[in-house]
């Protein structure tokens, strides 16, 4: 290191250039005009960058050069050397692409700035500095990724600095925060789609009112998200941060800056922040052997909580994949944008309004509108409200304006929205949603319920053809079976190996959709020896088919009477499928949280939950290769018949190459099973499991989302189920009063205090504090007597943050 310090004291004379050259010299910079002069993290005057040159950071961390995100577009930035994901930290010219890097160069100019130009020599980016000394200004790429502009090589001070003008990323050794002496504060802006890095509409930076906080900010003036203030230990609603000691931030004032800190990053594994375009703040690390970007926290949590995040008259759904989409009789306004992430040009009207229209006859005024029932939506709050005695009121209220697009009644008070709303949320039923009515033109409501209709009409018919092809198959097959060889050749054990072919054949070409998953999507199928199984289609898998046979037999040994038996499987090219037994029930959700269903009474829920439990202990401890299901929810619990649960879906972290960004990307609505080790990004272990399970057991017991409780408006929030579990248990107080409202008190109190109790030591903050999964079934089973637990610090921190929203 000190070597290193004074080669470059002595970079400016010549005498020594000579040793720079052996030590760091990039074969591939040869052109321009001194090729001897430089060491390959330096642009120096009368040397230029252009066309695929680079300069690399002395540790070789980092590369600057031109890049493309997209089809068209070049630009100027910095890169992490040593990843293979190109990820760009900072972008010079984010607004002003170039055509072609041809003849475009990054250069020193004769002011002592460092400018791009593009072909017609146009300076299209500068930095924009007065310089005494232009002549011996160089430019460096230091290994934090910052490029600096000094007065010589050897000068400590810097002219100019990236950091002070960051794109959309920190890393940890960048300062984020205000410049005081220059009043400069640095702001991350997103992207404004996926391939653009032009400045979109989402931002955070420190907050300009001194309270020591960072702010989420849409189009420069909305607030949406908080840090909170910082209180000398931790951000006020960052909770998470506080959990575990990997991610530890702290704020710095210094006489010249305020930032924040990273405390134990280190160097050895990169770590970035990003305002990503989606308008969340994502921290994400690349761990040595993953190969893929691991996303660890991300603020808010949920996507739909982003301000404006699907534009005007756009609706989000936090389950849809992508989460926005329009309202009935609207339709996107850019459509191009949608595909690549940027939602916020929302949607418009297919037909415009008659209300407006002067043309038409004044007399025909009553009736020229319709409005369109949206139900179970999270309502937008910049209403306005009027008091209205009925229903009937609100709406003449709103159809007597023509400006009003959409009204709402709660029973006393009419909310009206005038001309284009944003963040309307659309909520699962049975989710204590809202209802809005939506006015559209008299011909799309009509269209709007002719094309419900026909898809109803074409449902039904779809069903009966396929209940009679599936009936026929089974005939077809039976028939063919006595005379033909089977379809899937069986292999080691009891696992058969199927043609992509076959599979087609038995799912009618995959035409049944049963449900889709964070892995992939189900379809029903027919087999000839064995009645009805799931297909499982996997999705983003890029294991060989040698490794992917390796994990699948491995799971096929895996058998116990609560988890989904795997029948088989197929490989072939790069399609990747996974045959399992048809559970007819379905899932545990299905049950549990829909408000039509029969209510599943006390004994099998107890049953579903021990079932559960039994089936995660063999996972856990009686395999002879340990596993970690990664994803507990009910969604992953399925039924028989007679309603003994199944888990289903384990081993899938370990078959999707330990892909657990990917994980964690798609439970963005179950985000409440996730254990704060999850979320802070320590190794996962089976305790990771209990902790999911503990969450299963609270909604086992509660018959609700733990979530959603969250997520509703603000008194709701206030009794967020697992928090009030905990305290009553806590307490010694009633247990009955926990219990799902639905079944009446009608349960064995005995086993419904063991259910809270193990449900309380499972979602512990501690792993060590949480029990094994064989311990919590011989607690369900009475073997086992647990003690009193202690009410986790992290169900707190969900509730106590700010306005009660998840905002974690
Ligand atoms: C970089 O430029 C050299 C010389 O023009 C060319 O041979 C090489 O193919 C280029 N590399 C890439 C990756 O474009
Ligand atoms: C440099 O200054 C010009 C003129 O004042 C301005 O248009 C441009 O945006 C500035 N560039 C940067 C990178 O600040
Ligand atoms: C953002 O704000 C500017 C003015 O501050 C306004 O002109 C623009 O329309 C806004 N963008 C959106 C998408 O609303
Ligand atoms: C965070 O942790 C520190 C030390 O571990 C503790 O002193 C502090 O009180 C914690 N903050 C909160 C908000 O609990
Ligand atoms: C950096 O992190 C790694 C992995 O967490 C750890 O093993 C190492 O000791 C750390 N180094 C320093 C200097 O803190
Ligand atoms: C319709 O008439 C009203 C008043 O009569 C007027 O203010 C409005 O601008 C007219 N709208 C159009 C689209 O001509």
């Amino acid at each position: 290191m000190a070597a290193g310090l004074q080669l470059q004291r002595f970079a400016a004379g010549a005498a020594l250039s000579f040793l720079i050259l052996l030590l760091g010299f990039n074969p591939s910079l040869s052109s321009g005009a001194h090729p001897f002069f430089h060491a390959r993290d330096t642009i120096s005057v009368g040397r230029s960058l252009s066309g695929n040159q680079t300069i690399v950071s002395r540790g070789s961390k980092f590369e600057l050069g031109f890049f493309t995100p997209g089809n068209s577009g070049y630009y100027v930035g910095i890169w992490y050397k040593n990843i293979p994901v190109r990820s760009v930290i900072w972008v010079a010219n984010r607004e002003a692409p170039l055509s072609s890097t041809g003849s475009s160069e990054l250069k020193l100019s004769q002011d002592g700035n460092l400018i791009l130009v593009d072909i017609s020599k146009i300076p299209v980016w500068s930095t924009n500095i007065t310089s005494r000394k232009p002549s011996s200004i160089v430019a460096v790429l230091l290994d934090t990724g910052n490029l600096v502009l000094k007065a010589s090589h050897g000068s400590p001070n810097l002219l100019w600095q990236s950091f002070d003008h960051p794109t959309d990323t920190w890393t940890p050794d960048q300062f984020f925060g205000i410049n005081k002496i220059t009043g400069e504060y640095q702001v991350l802006t997103s992207w404004k789609n996926s391939q653009d890095p032009a400045p979109g509409l989402f931002s955070h930076r420190i907050k300009p009112d001194g309270s020591n906080g960072y702010i989420n900010v849409w189009n420069g003036s909305v607030v949406y998200d908080e840090t909170g203030k910082w209180n000398g230990h931790a951000f006020e609603l960052l909770p998470q941060m506080n959990l575990s000691s990997n991610f530890k931030f702290r704020f710095v004032e210094t006489r010249e800056r305020k930032y924040m800190k990273c405390t134990t990053c280190n160097g050895s594994t990169p770590v970035r922040m990003v305002m990503d375009v989606t308008g969340q703040m994502k921290i994400s690390i690349w761990p040595d052997g993953l190969q893929e970007w691991l996303l660890i926290w991300t603020k808010p949590i949920a996507q739909c909580d982003v301000y404006s995040i699907c534009g005007a008259f756009g609706v989000c759904d936090q389950k849809g994949l992508p989460p926005c989409s329009c309202l009935p009789g609207f339709e996107t306004r850019i459509s191009g944008d949608w595909d690549l992430g940027d939602w916020s040009g929302g949607c418009v009207r297919r037909s415009a309004l008659r209300c407006a229209d002067n043309s038409s006859s004044v007399g025909s005024r009553q009736a020229p509108d319709v409005f369109s029932v949206i139900p179970d939506v999270k309502l937008p709050t910049d209403s306005q409200n009027l008091p209205a005695a009925s229903a009937e009121e609100c709406k003449l209220a709103c159809s007597g304006d023509c400006s009003c697009s959409a009204f709402a009644y709660d029973g006393s008070t009419c909310l009206i929205w005038n001309g284009k709303f944003h963040n309307l949320q659309q909520l699962s039923s049975g989710a204590d949603g809202r209802t809005l009515h939506l006015r559209l033109a008299a011909s799309e409501q009509q269209e709007y319920s002719r094309t419900h209709k026909s898809k109803i009409l074409a449902l039904a018919i779809t069903g009966s053809i396929l209940a009679f092809l599936i009936l026929s198959s089974i005939t077809l097959f039976a028939i063919k079976w006595r005379c033909s060889s089977a379809v899937g050749e069986a292999l080691e054990g009891s696992l058969s190996h199927f043609k992509y072919s076959d599979l087609q054949k038995i799912t009618n070409k995959f035409s049944t959709l049963l449900g889709r998953g964070g892995f992939g999507s189900v379809f029903a199928g027919v087999l000839p020896d064995s009645g009805l199984v799931a297909v499982k289609r996997l999705q983003g898998l890029r294991q060989g088919e040698k490794q992917f046979r390796a994990e699948v037999m491995t799971l096929g040994k895996v058998q116990h009477s609560n988890l989904v038996r795997l029948r088989g499987f197929c490989a072939e090219g790069d399609k990747r499928l996974l045959v399992y037994d048809y559970m007819p029930r379905g899932s545990l959700d299905s049950h549990l949280f829909n408000g039509e269903a029969p209510c599943l009474d006390w004994r099998t829920r107890y049953q579903v939950a021990l079932g559960t439990a039994r089936g995660l202990a063999y996972l856990h401890e009686q395999c002879r290769e340990r596993i970690i299901h990664c994803d507990i929810k009910p969604e992953n619990i399925l039924l028989d018949d007679s309603y003994h649960p199944k888990v289903a879906d384990f081993g899938m972290a370990k078959l999707v190459s330990r892909d657990l960004s990917r994980v964690l990307t798609t439970v963005r609505g179950t985000i409440g099973y996730l254990a704060p080790e999850w979320i802070t990004g320590l190794p996962i272990t089976p305790k990771a499991d209990v902790y999911s399970f503990g969450m299963v057991l609270f909604e086992l017991v509660s018959g609700r989302r733990n979530t959603e409780m969250i997520i509703g408006d603000a008194e709701v929030a206030a009794v967020y189920f697992p928090l009030l579990a905990a305290l009553q248990i806590n307490e010694g107080g009633d247990v009955l009063r926990l219990l799902d409202r639905r079944l009446g008190g009608d349960a064995d109190v005995e086993e419904l205090t063991r259910a809270c109790m193990a449900a309380c030591w499972c979602v512990q903050d501690e792993e060590s504090c949480r029990p094994t999964m064989g311990e919590v079934v011989r607690i369900l089973e009475g073997v086992l007597v647990a003690g009193l637990p202690p009410i986790p610090r992290s169900l707190h921190y969900l509730v106590h943050s700010g306005d009660g929203s998840l905002s974690v």
